[in-house]
C-alpha cells in the first residue's frame, strides 16, 4: 500500500504535476495524488458552445453571480431550469448547457462519491479584482472540483515547477488583497491621482509576478476547457508548506463577458477523501 506524507517534501514538490490532455477520460487522474490539475481541452467544440459563446460575448445570456451551497443533482437541475435566461439562445442551446453543467456535477458524483455538491455559476466581464489565488474547500470535503469556462479569453496557471517557493506566493497574495482593497477605496473617491496610483500599483504586482522564476512561466487553459483542479482545505490556506497540493491560477483580467461554472462536492459519504493526503 502506498502511504501519502501528510507535509510537503521537496520529492513531492518536484513530482508534482499538471496533465494536458485532449481525452476527457483523463479527469479522473486527478485523483492521483502527484497530479495537481487536469487540463482537458476538448480537440473541437460542439456548435452549441458556439452560439451561446457568441450570447455570452454580447452581454445577451446574463446569468447573476450565484451559490448554491450544499445541493443534489436534481436541486441544480432544477435551478439551472428555473434560472438560465430563455428565449436568448436556442432552447437546443439552451437545453445543451443544462446537460453539460450536469454532467459535471455528475462527474464530481462520480469521483467523489458524494450527493451533495456546490455549484458556483455567473456570467460577467473580466476584471482585476482577482489575482492569482487557490481555491478552497471546507474541512473534510474533496480538495477537488471542477471548473469549465464556456468562452471569452482562457483561465492562467502556474506550473508547479516554475513557483519559486508557497512563502513567496502568499508574500505576493497577502499584498495583492492590500492593494486591491486600496484600489477599490480609491476608485469609490474623487482623488484621480490616488486612483492611477493605486491602480498602477496592482498592475505592477500583477505584472512581475515576482513568485515565479520568470514572469511568463504561466500557462493557459483556453475557454471550453474541463479542469479539474486540486483544492486547498481551508485551514491550510497561508501555510507555506502546501505548495503540491493547490492548483495556482487567475481569470483574466480584460475581455468579454464569460460563463463560468465550478462545482464542487461536500464531504463524501464514506469520508474516502477525508483523511489527510487523501484527495
Ligand atoms: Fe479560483
Amino acid at each position: 500500500m502506498r502511504l501519502i506524507k501528510p507535509r510537503a517534501d521537496a520529492a513531492a514538490v518536484a513530482s508534482t504535476i499538471i496533465v494536458r490532455t485532449l481525452d476527457e477520460h483523463e479527469l479522473v487522474r486527478i485523483l492521483e495524488p502527484q497530479v495537481q490539475a487536469v487540463v482537458y481541452a476538448p480537440p473541437a467544440l460542439p456548435a452549441w458552445m458556439g452560439e451561446l459563446a457568441g450570447a455570452v460575448a454580447a452581454g445577451e445570456f446574463r446569468v447573476r453571480r450565484t451559490i448554491l451551497g450544499e445541493v443534489t443533482g436534481a436541486e441544480i437541475a432544477g435551478w439551472l431550469e428555473d434560472n438560465l435566461p430563455v428565449g436568448v439562445v436556442a432552447e437546443a442551446v439552451r437545453d445543451a448547457l443544462v446537460a453539460d453543467v450536469l454532467a459535471l456535477v455528475e462527474r464530481q458524483r462520480a469521483m467523489t462519491e458524494s450527493s451533495r455538491f456546490m455549484l458556483r455559476i455567473f456570467t460577467g466581464a473580466p476584471t482585476r479584482d482577482c489575482g492569482f489565488h487557490v481555491d478552497t474547500v471546507p474541512p473534510g470535503a474533496p480538495r477537488f472540483g471542477l471548473l469549465r469556462v464556456y468562452n471569452g479569453a482562457g483561465t492562467d496557471y502556474v506550473e508547479p515547477a516554475a513557483l519559486i517557493s508557497m512563502r513567496g506566493f502568499y508574500r505576493y497574495a497577502s499584498r495583492r488583497e492590500r492593494l486591491a482593497r486600496e484600489w477599490a477605496e480609491a476608485r469609490a473617491g474623487d482623488d484621480e491621482s490616488v486612483r492611477r496610483r493605486a491602480l498602477a500599483d496592482l498592475v505592477q504586482l500583477d505584472e512581475e509576478r515576482a513568485f515565479l522564476a520568470g514572469p511568463e512561466r504561466v500557462e493557459t487553459a483556453p475557454a471550453g476547457a474541463i479542469v479539474a483542479f486540486r483544492h486547498l482545505d481551508v485551514r491550510h490556506h497561508w501555510s507555506t508548506d502546501e505548495r503540491h497540493r493547490a492548483w495556482i491560477h487567475c481569470s483574466p483580467m480584460q475581455g468579454e463577458p464569460r460563463l463560468v461554472v465550478n462545482v464542487t462536492a461536500h464531504r463524501s459519504a464514506t469520508g474516502r477523501f477525508s483523511r489527510p493526503g487523501g484527495g
